[in-house]
């Protein structure tokens, strides 16, 4: 009985967890940890950008990685709001991470400044519309 009451609890463990994995994909609070909360990626490369000399290697590790996060957000489901908003926000989270990338990738202090001032302006109007 309790053998069976053990295994049914692993079980049940074990579909939630691949449930979870699978169907819901990425966790979006784990994107917003590691891309934008203090200490993350977004706010590392505005710091790095105001360095007399920016760590042009540093930036670009850190900011393909935001893209690769940005990626991921597009495929994740929001916790309130339309599925038309979330796929023009999060796309436009993804351009602008891009934008940043590439500016970067050619050392452009200037297009850096403008892609990183632009996403973050883009924090509040996607919360508003999409976090509770
Ligand atoms: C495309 C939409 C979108 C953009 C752009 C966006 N966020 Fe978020 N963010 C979310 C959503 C949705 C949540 C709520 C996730 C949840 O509760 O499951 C969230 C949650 C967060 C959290 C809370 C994480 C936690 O541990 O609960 C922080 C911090 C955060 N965002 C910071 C930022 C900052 C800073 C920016 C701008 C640089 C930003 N976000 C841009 C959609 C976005």
């Amino acid at each position: 009985m309790k053998i069976t009451a053990y295994f049914s609890i692993a079980t049940l463990a074990t579909f939630s967890i691949s449930h979870f994995l699978f169907a819901q994909g990425p966790d979006i609070k784990e994107i917003m940890t590691k891309a934008n909360k203090a200490g993350g990626l977004f706010p590392q490369i505005q710091k790095g950008l105001k360095a007399p000399t920016p760590n042009w290697a540093t930036l670009k590790n850190d900011s393909d990685e935001l893209v690769s996060l940005a990626t991921m957000l597009g495929k994740s489901k929001p916790p309130k709001g339309d599925a038309a908003s979330w796929a023009t926000l999060s796309k436009g989270y993804l351009d602008e991470a891009t934008a940043l990338k590439t500016a970067i990738a050619a050392m452009n202090k200037a297009g850096a400044d403008a892609a990183i001032g632009k996403l973050a302006t883009s924090c509040t109007s996607c919360h508003k519309a999409h976090k509770n």
